[in-house]
């Protein structure tokens, strides 16, 4: 899998660089190509998947809109909770449903390092896309 990374606010594309940045609208030569980048994060932390990991659980039927039967995207990180601190946080999670880019959580020292996401788009296949401000970018998938 091809990935693109935008050097003004890390956010990911796969496949290819998109024209803008959708998250912060940064021009296309702003994205550098670096298909390894998950897996420098966990060659770099060999044990730090159990702390960064997304955990993601699908709800089909969470009540909150339900005459629009939305899909929720329950993220934690990781399996063990990652740390909020001031030093060392979550900064954001980048969901994406069939690898095109959804929607983005910022974090902070104040928060848990958790978000849900209120899907009204069908797919296959979602992925979210963690950044630790330490130990670099995690990703993990589901189905839906
Ligand atoms: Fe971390």
């Amino acid at each position: 899998m091809k990935v693109f990374i935008c050097k003004m606010c890390a956010h990911i594309e796969f496949s290819s660089a998109p024209g803008t940045c959708p998250v912060c609208g940064a021009p296309q030569s702003q994205f550098q190509q670096n298909d390894k980048v998950f897996d420098e994060s966990a060659e770099k932390s060999p044990e730090g998947g159990i702390k960064h990991v997304p955990v993601i659980t699908v709800v089909a039927d969470c009540k909150l809109i339900p005459e629009q039967n939305c899909t929720d995207i329950l993220v934690r990180v990781g399996e063990t909770l990652h740390p909020m601190e001031e030093k060392h946080y979550i900064t954001f999670l980048d969901l994406y449903l069939d690898n095109r880019y959804v929607s983005r959580v910022m974090l902070s020292p104040d928060m848990y390092p958790g978000a849900v996401f209120h899907l009204k788009s069908t797919g296959s296949k979602v992925s979210v896309v963690e950044m630790c401000n330490l130990h670099g970018y995690w990703i993990n998938k589901a189905d839906i």
